[in-house]
C-alpha cells in the first residue's frame, strides 16, 4: 500500500522545510509549508508569509488572517476543514532604513517556489480552489488574471476543476473605511460560493469509476 495523503503531506512538508533554493531562505525564520486537513476538496491558496507568519511557520495568522478566520465562520467552515497554503513559502521583504516590510514575491522566487505548490496540489487533489489575491489567481487560474473583473467566478484549470479567485483580506483591510467594508462582503459571498461548490461536485454521479 502507498502512503496516505496525510503521510505524503507531511513527508513533502519535511523536504520543504530544508528548502534553500531561493535567496528568501537566508531572511526567513520559518519555512510556511501550509496546514490544515490535506484530505479536504477544499484548498485556499494566499500569496505569501509577513511577519507573523514567518515569526511562527503558519499561514494567516495576523490581521488578515484574522478577517480570513471570521469570513469563513460566515461560511460555517473551519481551518480544520480545508487546507490553507500560499504560492510563496518564505516571507518576501525589503530593508530601509531599519525597517523591515513586506513585499510582493519576484517573479523568479515564484518560478523557484511553486514546485513546492505544485506538490501539495498534486498530493491533495482537491476539488476546488479558492484563490486569495492576484498573485494566486494568476499562478493557479491564468496569468493575465484581472481581479476586479474575474473574482467570483468559477474556471477550470489544470490544478482544480473548480477554481475561483476572491480578494485577498490584507487588501481588504486596506480599503476598510467608515462607510465601505473594503469588501469583506464580497470575500464572505466567494467563500460561500467555493463551499457550495464542493457540495455540489460531491453530488455529481462519478463517471469515471474504472
Ligand atoms: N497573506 C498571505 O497571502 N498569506 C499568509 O499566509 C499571510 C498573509
Amino acid at each position: 500500500m502507498g502512503e496516505s495523503i496525510i503521510e505524503q503531506m507531511d513527508a513533502l512538508h519535511a523536504q520543504c522545510a530544508e528548502c534553500t533554493k531561493c535567496g528568501l531562505s537566508g531572511t526567513r525564520r520559518n519555512v510556511v509549508f501550509g496546514e490544515g486537513n490535506p484530505e479536504s476538496p477544499l484548498m485556499i491558496i494566499g500569496e505569501g508569509p509577513g511577519q507573523n507568519e514567518d515569526a511562527t511557520g503558519r499561514p494567516f495568522v495576523g490581521r488578515a488572517g484574522a478577517l480570513l478566520d471570521e469570513a469563513l465562520a460566515a461560511c460555517r467552515i473551519s481551518r480544520k476543514h480545508i487546507f490553507i497554503g500560499n504560492v510563496i513559502k518564505c516571507r518576501a521583504c525589503i530593508t530601509e532604513n531599519g525597517r523591515t516590510r513586506n513585499r510582493p514575491p519576484a517573479t523568479d522566487e515564484i518560478v523557484t517556489c511553486t514546485p513546492w505548490l505544485e506538490k501539495q496540489i498534486e498530493i491533495m487533489k482537491p476539488l476546488v480552489i479558492l484563490c486569495l489575491g492576484a498573485p494566486s489567481a494568476k499562478f493557479v487560474i491564468k496569468k493575465e488574471f484581472k481581479m476586479t473583473q474575474e473574482r467570483g467566478i468559477f474556471y477550470p484549470t489544470r490544478y482544480a476543476k473548480y477554481a475561483i479567485a476572491a480578494l485577498h483580506p490584507a487588501y481588504i483591510l486596506r480599503q476598510m473605511g467608515q462607510t465601505y467594508d473594503g469588501g469583506k462582503s464580497l470575500l464572505i459571498a466567494d467563500i460561500e460560493a467555493a463551499r457550495k461548490k464542493v457540495v455540489e461536485v460531491k453530488k455529481e454521479p462519478k463517471l469515471d469509476l474504472f
